[in-house]
């Protein structure tokens, strides 16, 4: 299984955000986690598609956003022209996730769907053939740093095992309390792709940080390559 590191950039120093991004790749990150949210969606108001074409003009790295938004199917095009790498929303933001995904893969961009803790795996279930990648909130959306919600392992478990029934080769994405205590536990449960913004931004070495998690991750998950 194929590690990834998305840090994000809720937790990074928005006053130095270029030299953040360059501490996280030279760490090896291979994605960068903008949370997009709109005060409606959650009970935060952050970055939005202008940010996005900023951070495009200082790194070819994948952009990872993540639509904490309402009506989300408004926000596909202008993330598409500002060049956005993956575009996830909540299925619990729209009526009509099928037809949105669908419409962020027309755009050239990835296409990804994230469920609350409270939203159950149902929600995606019969689009999980459509899906780059799935999302598991581990904390509530809207705030960096809050406590790990513990049952997200065991959805963890259920998430990998649903993408498996599909056939789906989406990456299983959890965000939210990610840090040295939990993503090993996240990684044996079947998870690939790792969120985490205040353990690595609160780190006195980032890049360090990114490489500790990874191989905290690596160690654990199923089917390693050993030697
Ligand atoms: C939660 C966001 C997360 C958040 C994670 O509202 O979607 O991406 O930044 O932050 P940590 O890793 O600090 O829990
Ligand atoms: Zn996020």
């Amino acid at each position: 299984m194929t590690i990834r590191l998305a840090p994000s950039l809720l937790s990074a120093d928005l006053a130095r955000l270029a030299d953040e991004v360059a501490r996280v790749l030279a760490g090896g990150a291979e994605f960068i986690h903008v949370d997009v949210m709109d005060g409606h969606f959650v009970p935060n108001l952050t970055f939005g598609a202008p940010l996005v074409r900023a951070l495009r003009r200082v790194t070819d790295a994948p952009l990872d956003c993540h639509l904490m938004v309402e009506r989300p199917e408004d926000y596909i095009g202008p993330f598409a022209d500002a060049g956005a790498t993956i575009l996830t929303i909540h299925p619990e933001a729209t009526d009509h996730l099928e037809r949105h995904l669908a419409e962020i893969r027309r755009r050239g961009m990835r296409a990804g769907a994230a469920v609350n803790p409270a939203t159950p795996l149902t929600a995606v279930e019969e689009v999980a053939g459509d899906l780059d990648v799935l999302l598991v909130m581990s904390v509530n959306p809207g705030f960096g740093g809050q406590p790990f919600w513990e049952p997200a392992v065991e959805k963890v478990r259920r998430a990998r095992a649903l993408l498996d029934a599909a056939g789906s080769t989406a990456l299983l994405e959890v965000d939210g309390g990610v840090a040295r205590d939990t993503i090993g536990r996240l990684a044996a449960a079947g998870a690939d792709t790792f969120v985490a913004g205040h353990d690595i931004f609160s780190a006195a070495d980032p890049a360090a940080e990114v490489r500790e998690l990874r191989r905290l991750a690596e160690a654990a998950a199923p089917g390693r390559m050993t030697g």
